[in-house]
């Protein structure tokens, strides 16, 4: 557990915010971006008289409607590299857009990372983050990938209990969400020949969000794609470059379409083993054994995904990261993935080479059981023994 930070206290007690502009009553999930200019981002230093961001209220939203879409929050976190590749002096933001020069690295050649980790609300109104510093680590390990500096891991960690502070009452009640962490690493400054970018840029942002699913909790209908690949052996699978996704937009818009809820990727060497979905990994569960793709470079280090090897070798399964291949689906007993907006998702049935393999999902099932466990961790109802829980 971390201990309260009397400074981060003290800073947030001293943010007295104005009325945010992005208030509408009882905001939607799905529709709310406002395009603030840049200019009108205010440094976050000044107290100011009204609508204190305490925490000791919530936000005017539809906590019962939220699914996973983008709502302004009140503040971001900004903090720019500088030009021996350090950062400092971070500082909160008002939300709103962000000014880039037209060359900036990241616009022109893809030099960017993202991360995401949640905030859950206790009842007692205190908030719990979970295993931040894995994110951080895994943002390390991507910016040296894209050759980017990084935040070290403290100032990674502070940033975000910095933003959850000061968002607080963006953060849903017990049970009706969690507040999303979206950290950010680009390269900010300009370049016109392929290089580093000059200047790098660490952002985060907030939402609340529901399910990231439109299906809810209801079972997921995946379609395994062999037309396209998400990653392939020596390029950046295996972080989270923002450019592993928009290759993914097309394969998931045309299944999709096709009423299916997300794209399951198979290696691009052999077409044979299973990689992982664009949005999460994937387990497989026959008998007493729990398996998953290992994580050799296409695959995702996801923090659950890694939560979840830990939490059901406790429970007694045996858990195997190794190559998966395709046609273990026909006779597992159970498919379930896993991701930080995902959570921990069953999978009812798998399309491949146009057969429908369906999956029987039972009351209590192996995903059901390990889901109860990491999500009683992450919320405060089980005591976390493992210290994966950062409580601000
Ligand atoms: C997350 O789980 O946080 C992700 O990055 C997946 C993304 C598609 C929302």
């Amino acid at each position: 557990m971390i201990q309260r930070s009397s400074c981060l206290k003290t800073l947030i007690q001293s943010l007295r915010v104005t009325t945010p502009s992005s208030s509408p009553t009882k905001l939607a999930a799905y529709n709310c971006y406002t395009s603030q200019p840049a200019s009108s981002l205010q440094e976050v230093s000044k107290p100011s008289a009204s609508s204190p961001s305490n925490g000791d209220e919530y936000a005017d939203v539809d906590w019962d409607n939220l699914g996973f879409g983008i709502m302004p929050t009140d503040y971001i976190y900004m903090m720019k590299s500088s030009e021996d590749g350090s950062f400092e002096k971070g500082q909160l933001n008002r939300y709103g857009n962000i000014e880039l020069a037209p060359a900036a690295g990241v616009l022109n050649y893809g030099q960017g990372l993202y991360e995401g980790t949640k905030v859950y609300r206790k009842g007692d109104g205190r908030l719990l983050l979970f295993r931040p510093d894995q994110n951080a680590i895994r943002m390390k390990m991507g910016a040296d990938r894209l050759c980017m500096p990084c935040p070290s891991i403290h100032q990674f960690v502070d940033a975000v209990k910095q933003v959850t502070l000061a968002n607080k009452r963006w953060t849903p009640p017990p049970g009706k969400g969690t507040l999303y962490i979206r950290p950010l690493l680009m390269g900010s400054g300009p370049i016109l020949g392929i290089a580093p970018a000059p200047e790098y840029t660490f952002l985060i942002y907030t939402s609340p969000v529901g399910n990231y699913f439109k299906e809810g909790f209801a079972p997921l209908n995946l379609y395994i794609e062999e037309e396209f690949h998400r990653a392939s052996r020596g390029g950046a699978g295996g972080v989270k470059a923002i450019t592993n996704y928009a290759p993914v937009l097309k394969p998931i818009t045309r299944a999709k379409s096709r009423g299916f809820s997300d794209v399951l990727y198979l290696d691009s060497l052999h077409k044979k083993n299973l990689e992982e979905v664009s949005s999460c990994n994937i387990f497989l569960v026959k008998g007493n054994t729990i398996s998953t793709p290992a994580t050799s470079g296409t695959i995702l280090q996801g923090i659950t995904r890694r939560s979840i090897i830990e939490i059901a070798s406790d429970q007694g399964y045996q858990v195997e990261e190794r190559a998966v291949p395709v046609d273990e689906l026909m006779d597992a007993d159970e498919v379930f993935c896993t991701g930080t907006a995902v959570g921990v998702a069953p999978v009812g049935s798998i399309t491949y080479q146009g057969k429908r393999i369906e999956y029987n999902i039972k009351a209590q099932s192996v995903s059901k059981e390990l889901y109860d466990i990491l999500e009683g961790i992450k919320t405060g109802l089980i005591e976390d023994k493992k210290g994966w829980v950062v409580e601000i």
